[in-house]
């Protein structure tokens, strides 16, 4: 080689080098994964990775992908795709500029690395467009010990006039592997959170909702993504998301001709065209990511921890079992008929009876659900003496008072949507069209805003025993519209009412922090962290069909703890379903989330009382496991063999709980056959079956001991062969 290439070729890498040198890389880290992203003055961020975590970052900083000769040209590797340049796929950001041009440009300017506190680093990404005064950051918060990322990105600007932002995603994540499974969480009233799982191909796979409020009845904005081979609950790569926000949303999965791809989630940019003025921010909810190199239990190990320190209220305490007056009593009762269930509560060991629908309204009483909703006074021909009265008399026996309330809605028949139709969601002269005969009311409208932290204060004002709220919200948005927005500004109303909705939870929190709130929405239409946030339980659906229940609060309990999950014993047959299940397979399946009754407990004949008595006593013990330990699902519902099972094992592993259910006949000889996880093997457990009934034991090893060694290894076997048998039983370190 002559002398001149040869300098030449050193200039050439030493030059290279230099610029590398210049770049930066990025590290968002929690204790097992990693995200690196690298990062050089004006020029495109690249989201290099995420996974597990790897010794070195340096081998990024020259890394090739799929043999393009500059990572930074890949429109799909980006960090935070905008739609401008070498653009081919949908983009994380579409904006006009106040001059109309359509495409933006994103290049790094810097970013920022810093500890909240000795769990939580947050990392922020500050980008620019190249040539006009819009910025964007990428925020990143990652929480150490719970392995969660949320990641949400603000935009602002200086232009000289307003800028019309038509998609600002909250996360964007490019991923590349040889097949991705994706799991979603579909469903309808009765029937939230059930799964499906699917190969992807070319093209885009969206989850999305349009409906404003109620935005998880039908789909959720979670998602689980397993590289290479469908999800496993033990072993594989498996990502998963899911939005903190309480309105539309959209997750698309778009898999490119190089078969990379890219997911970006987000609010759902359909007729949200927002208009932001120059010196002001637009922020998007959080995006609550999780990874895993050991399969999706450990996803959702880590999403409870996280959400029982950061994704809810009072995570770190037990929630009390509850007697909820609905199914019991609908809205036909008086006074003696809430007494003598407070009276039955009592005796069964129930901590907080809950009277739900019904107690208000007196010009239009509210005796169905055609009228009152808006009208919060007492209904005095029902309740004479008052909610006063009926929580005083709870709480002289013993237990907790929690009330009802949907402060959102109103119903045409009150005399709150003739005082103020200027408050109602309407679509200028055009029809309001009713849903469960209601009625929206704008949360756009400070005043609203007002109304419904006023209506929660005067509720609570009602009794200084009222130490629980339900907070539903039964519709969702239609011929959508805002008398209070301007008429430039209508499209901001899907923004605009949710930040209402969290002002208004945040000023109710500030004045009530010890309340406990339970988030409903006709069942399960409000699941998502960013309502959670402000409540300390959730109603996963209004079906409280045990066998029902099984696939809902397993969909459920991949994303959300089982401490928030409500879930009641009702009766039989099951008004929702008219399923006739046993008493012990409706109290195994509702022990497995926070305990509660939905029933009218006079119907309970004397021998029931008995086992009803003695399984919320057994409850009492398990609680502890159930709410603070770590779930490991066993036996899918969803398996071919019609069984389910799960185990829940306290921190310290000393104690664990089991439960499995019989979906279907079996046949005789045919037995489940489990595997227990999550013990520790070098500990000896005593194994006791819990709410048996007479001398039937679905164990044979009813009070032995087993090693943790054993149980994992070689397991136990059941006889619950028939529809509906189930099994509980108690492990303790002897
Ligand atoms: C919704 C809730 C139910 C109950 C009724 C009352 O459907 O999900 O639990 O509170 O409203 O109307």
């Amino acid at each position: 080689m002559k002398k001149n290439t040869l300098i030449f070729i050193s200039l050439y890498l030493f030059c290279l080098n230099l610029t590398a040198q210049q770049k930066d890389v990025i590290r968002i880290e929690t204790q097992d994964q990693a995200i690196i992203l690298t990062a050089e003055s004006d020029d495109k961020v690249i989201f290099q990775y995420w996974g597990r975590k790897v010794n070195s970052t340096a081998p990024f900083l020259n890394r090739k992908i799929k043999g393009q000769p500059d990572t930074s040209d890949d429109f799909a590797s980006q960090l935070y795709p905008a739609y401008g340049g070498r653009y081919y796929l949908t983009p994380a950001l579409k904006l006009t500029h106040a001059d109309g041009v359509l495409t933006t440009e994103l290049v790094y300017i810097n970013s920022e690395n810093k500890a909240l506190d000795n769990n939580r680093t947050e990392t922020v990404v500050h980008l620019r467009d190249k040539l006009y005064p819009v910025f964007v950051d990428v925020r990143f918060v990652a929480y150490q010990r719970e392995n969660i990322i949320c990641q949400s990105v603000e935009i602002r600007h200086n232009e000289n006039k307003d800028i019309k932002v038509e998609n600002l995603a909250s996360s964007y994540i490019p991923l590349h592997a040889e097949s991705y499974y994706l799991t979603h969480f579909n469903g309808t009233w009765s029937s939230e959170m059930l799964m499906e799982e699917e190969e992807l191909t070319h093209g885009i796979k969206v989850i999305e909702t349009k409906k404003g409020v109620r935005a998880t009845q039908s789909e959720s904005p979670s998602f689980l993504l397993s590289i290479d081979n469908p999800a496993n609950e033990d072993t594989g790569e498996v990502y998963a998301g899911t939005l903190a926000w309480s309105g539309n949303y959209k997750l698309s999965f778009e898999l490119d001709e190089t078969g990379k791809l890219g997911i970006i989630s987000g609010m759902n940019s359909f007729a949200s065209t927002f208009t932001l003025k120059a010196g002001k921010k637009l922020q998007t909810p959080e995006m609550v990511l999780a990874y895993s190199a050991k399969g999706t239990g450990q996803i959702s190990r880590n999403y409870h921890d996280w959400a029982r320190k950061y994704g809810m209220m009072h995570g770190n305490e037990v929630n009390p079992v509850i007697l909820n007056s609905w199914e019991g009593a609908y809205f036909t009762f008086d006074e003696k008929t809430l007494t003598d269930m407070i009276d039955s509560a009592a005796k069964f060991g129930v901590e907080m009876f809950v009277l739900d629908d019904g107690w208000f309204g007196n010009k239009y009483p509210r005796n169905g659900d055609n009228a009152g909703l808006g009208d919060w006074q007492v209904n005095t021909k029902k309740l004479p003496r008052g909610i006063g009265y009926l929580a005083d008399y709870a709480v002289n026996k013993g237990i907790k008072f929690g009330i009802w309330i949907e402060p959102e809605m109103v119903n045409p028949d009150s005399e709150l949507a003739k005082k103020h139709p200027e408050w109602i969601v309407k679509s200028g002269k055009r029809d309001i069209l009713p849903m469960r005969n209601q009625w929206l009311l704008d949360l756009s409208n400070p005043q609203v805003q007002d109304f419904v932290v006023k209506t929660f204060d005067d509720v609570i004002a009602l009794s200084p025993n009222i130490s629980y709220i339900k907070w539903d919200a039964n519709r969702h948005v239609d011929n959508v519209g805002s008398e209070y927005l301007p008429a430039g500004e209508q499209a901001h109303f899907w923004y605009e009412y949710v930040k209402g909705l969290y002002s208004a939870y945040e000023r109710i929190r500030a004045k009530h922090p010890d309340i406990q709130i339970q988030l409903c929405s006709s069942g399960g239409g409000r699941l998502e962290y960013g309502a959670l946030k402000y409540h300390d339980e959730f109603w996963a659906s209004d079906n409280t069909n045990a066998l029902d229940r099984i696939f809902i609060q397993y969909g459920t309990n991949i994303f959300f703890p089982t401490i928030a999950t409500a879930s009641h014993v009702s009766t039989s047959p099951n008004h929702q379903t008219g399923m006739m299940t046993p008493l012990k397979f409706r109290f195994d399946v509702a022990m497995s989330g926070r305990l509660g009754m939905e029933l009218q407990p006079k119907d309970i004949d004397s021998e029931d009382y008995e086992f009803a008595t003695k399984a919320i006593e057994n409850y009492k013990r398990i609680r502890p496991i159930v709410h603070l330990g770590d779930l490991y699902r066993l036996v899918s519902p969803y398996g071919k063999n019609g069984w389910a099972s799960h185990m829940f094992v306290s921190k310290d592993k000393k104690e664990a709980v089991y439960f499995a259910y019989s979906l279907k006949y079996h046949g005789r000889t045919t037995y489940l056959e489990t595997k227990l996880k999550g013990l520790d093997p070098q500990k000896n457990y005593k194994i006791t079956e819990l709410n048996t009934r007479g001398w039937n034991r679905s164990f044979y090893g009813d009070g032995q001991v087993f090693t943790g060694d054993y149980l994992m290894k070689v397991g136990i076997n059941l006889n619950i062969g028939n529809p509906f048998d189930s099994s509980a039983l108690m492990l303790t370190e002897e």
